[in-house]
C-alpha cells in the first residue's frame, strides 16, 4: 500500500506467504502504517488481527472500522504476556517487517536520519529512557565497540570509538551533524554516506535494543503458534537477517540441532525459503527502500 506514512516493502509476497485462513488470529508485530495489516484483514472473515507498535505516531493509523483488530501499544519482545492479556494463547500466522519506517527516518525531529540536524533520539518508544545522545556521550569503549562491530558489523570499531571519545571530552555529542563532523575529514566523501548509515544504524538498534527484542518475540513463538502456523519476517540487514534465518533453521535461539534417540531432526519448524525472497526490480524501482529487503517464511511442523 502507497501511503505517506510508509509504503509496505513485499505486501503481495508476504501475504501470500502467511497462507491465511478466515477464521485464524493473526497478529503483525510490526504495525507502521497498517499497510499489510489492512491486507491481512481482507483475507479474514470471523478471524483476528492483533497488531503491535511501540511507537505512538503509528496508532494514528489504527483501523477504527474494524471488529476484528485491535492494536497494542508496545513492543514486540512482550507478545505473549500481552496476547495473554486479551484472552489469545494460540494464533495461526505472525508477520515482522522490521526496522523504521519511513514516517520515522524522514521526521526530521528524531535523529533517524542523516540527512536532518536533529538531536540524535533515535527511541522508537518515546516512552523509553535511552536515547541515542546518551550511548554516545556515555558508553565505554568496550561498548562502543561492541555496538559498531555487532550492530553494524564494522570489522575495526577501535578507531570510531577513539574518534568518539576524543570529541567528547570537549565538547557534547548533541546532533546529528555533531556527529557527522566527527569523521567528515577523515572519510573521503564518496564513502561517507555509506558509512554514516552503518553508524546510524548501529546506534539505532542499540537504542531499540532492537536484536534482542527480535530474539526474544521469534522465541514465544514457540510457544504461540500453531502447528501449520506460518511466520513471516521481513529484514532489512544482515544482523538481523541472520537471526532470523537461524532461528528458522535451528528452531532455537542457540542455534543448536536438535536430535531425537534415532537422529531424526527436531526442529518445530520447516523453512519454506532455502534462499529469502527480495523485491522484485519493478518495486524496488517504484520503491527504493526496498532495496535491502529479505523475506523468509516458516511454518510450524
Ligand atoms: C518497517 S515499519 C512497518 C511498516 C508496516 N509493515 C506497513 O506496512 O506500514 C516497522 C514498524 O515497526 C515498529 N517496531 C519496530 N520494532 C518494534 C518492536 N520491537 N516492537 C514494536 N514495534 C516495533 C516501528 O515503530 C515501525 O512503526
Amino acid at each position: 500500500m502507497m501511503n505517506k506514512y510508509h509504503e509496505s516493502v513485499l505486501l503481495k509476497e508476504s501475504i501470500n506467504a502467511l497462507n491465511i485462513i478466515s477464521d485464524g488470529v493473526y497478529v503483525d508485530v510490526t504495525f507502521g502504517g497498517g499497510g499489510h495489516s489492512r491486507e491481512i484483514l481482507k483475507h479474514i472473515k470471523n478471524g483476528t488481527l492483533i497488531a503491535f507498535d511501540q511507537d505512538s505516531d503509528s496508532l494514528t493509523n489504527t483501523i477504527v472500522t474494524e471488529k476484528k483488530f485491535h492494536i497494542i501499544h508496545r513492543n514486540f519482545r512482550y507478545i505473549q504476556d500481552s496476547l495473554n492479556t486479551l484472552g489469545i494463547s494460540k494464533i495461526n500466522g505472525l508477520i515482522a517487517d522490521l526496522g523504521v519506517s519511513s514516517h520515522q527516518f524522514s521526521d526530521n525531529q528524531r535523529g533517524f536520519s542523516i540527512n536532518y540536524d536533529a538531536r540524535i533520539d533515535m527511541r522508537m518508544d518515546n516512552r523509553s529512557l535511552t536515547t541515542g545522545k546518551f550511548i554516545l556521550n556515555n558508553y565505554s569503549k568496550k561498548n562502543l565497540n561492541r555496538i559498531f562491530r555487532d550492530h553494524a558489523d564494522f570489522r575495526n570499531p577501535n578507531s570510531i570509538s577513539d574518534q568518539i571519545i576524543n570529541f567528547r571530552t570537549n565538547k557534547e555529542i548533541e546532533t546529528v551533524f555533531d556527529l557527522k563532523s566527527i569523521f567528515q575529514a577523515s572519510i573521503p566523501l564518496k564513502y561517507q554516506n555509506k558509512f554514516f548509515a552503518r553508524l546510524f544504524q548501529a546506534i539505532r538498534i542499540e537504542v531499540n535494543d532492537e536484536v534482542n527484542s527480535l530474539k526474544e518475540m521469534l522465541d514465544q513463538t514457540r510457544n504461540i503458534l500453531v502447528s501449520s502456523g506460518r511466520i513471516v519476517v521481513i529484514s532489512y540487514h544482515s544482523v538481523e537477517d541472520k537471526v532470523v534465518k537461524n532461528f528458522m533453521k535451528y528452531g532455537n535461539l542457540e542455534n543448536s540441532l536438535q536430535q531425537d534417540f534415532f537422529g531424526n531432526k527436531l526442529s518445530q519448524f520447516k523453512v519454506l525459503t532455502k534462499k529469502p525472497i527480495t523485491p522484485a526490480s519493478t518495486e524496488i524501482n517504484r520503491n527504493n527502500k526496498s532495496r535491502s529487503a529479505k523475506m523468509r517464511v516458516c511454518e510450524k511442523i
